[in-house]
């Protein structure tokens, strides 16, 4: 996970619509910086895509299930090494039943369908979220993707499922007292996973919905108009771009102020 960025000479100047030459500039610079970002995805808009449409929700949940794919194929490229994709919060549960059910079947569809393209693109696969209120189904074949996809050492996909970032800290907190008989910010973020560099939001709603609170302390927030199962690899390239256009202090002054004091 990066904590600085390039400061001067960076390829990235605008946060203008990118084309394929703007698209290989983001990938030419992340080529150069090594070290890999976390970005995580907070998937909005499939039922208001599906609505604009005359369609059912569930028709906007399966065309995002297109927009997963791509997304995961494309991180890489632009200097992804970890992808959290909040897929089913632990408040999704108050859907219609109809829905919940059908996100269910849909994430093992995804499941069934993807491990071996997943396996072959070098993704590690992994959940976080509680595991004993999903359909037994699921779960199992949660693990059976997560045995299988061990290996890959491209890029870790976790997926967020009955996920809820209060409850994952709590949880945090009471096995850090258990193990170390106290609780420390560096047991709670063991605990809890990587610092979030890129937090996106698509179809213009911004809040963070209760997904990797302590994680996105400093995290760098995009919100886009754009609807889930519209978002494209150009989209992700596209934000990763403004990413790199921000100054990232961590409460420090950047190094020019520095100098000034
Ligand atoms: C939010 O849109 C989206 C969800 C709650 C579900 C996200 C699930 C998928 C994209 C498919 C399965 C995921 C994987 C990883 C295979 P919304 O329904 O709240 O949209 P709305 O705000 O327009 O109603």
């Amino acid at each position: 996970m990066k904590f600085g960025r390039k400061e001067a000479g960076s390829l990235v100047e605008s946060a203008a619509p990118m084309n394929g030459t703007a698209c290989a500039a983001v990938m030419n610079e992340v080529m150069e910086q090594g070290d890999g970002l976390h970005a995580a995805l907070i998937m909005d808009g499939n039922g208001r895509w599906a609505n604009a449409r005359g369609l059912p929700r569930l028709a906007g949940h399966r065309a995002g299930v297109d927009s997963v794919r791509r997304v995961v194929e494309a991180a890489p490229d632009f200097g992804i090494s970890v992808l959290t994709l909040y897929a089913f919060s632990a408040d999704n549960w108050r859907r219609p039943p109809r829905e919940v059910s059908a996100l269910m079947r849909l994430l093992g569809f995804y499941l069934e369908q993807e491990t071996r393209r997943l396996i072959a693109q070098g993704v590690r696969l992994e959940a976080i979220g509680r595991r004993d209120r999903i359909p037994a189904a699921v779960a199992k074949q949660l693990a059976e993707a997560e045995q299988r996809t061990a290996d890959g050492g491209r890029l870790r996909l976790r997926v967020a499922i009955d996920y809820s970032s209060r409850h994952a800290m709590v949880q945090a907190a009471k096995h850090a007292h258990r193990i170390d008989g106290e609780i420390t910010e560096e047991a709670i973020a063991r605990e809890l996973g990587p610092p979030v560099d890129l937090l996106i939001r698509t179809s213009g709603e911004q809040r963070l919905s209760d997904f990797l609170l302590w994680e996105s302390a400093y995290a760098e927030i995009v919100f886009t108009e754009r609807m889930w199962p519209e978002f494209t690899g150009d989209d992700l390239a596209q934000a990763v771009k403004e990413f790199h256009s921000r100054s990232r202090r961590f409460g420090g002054v950047a190094a020019a102020s520095r100098r000034s004091a």
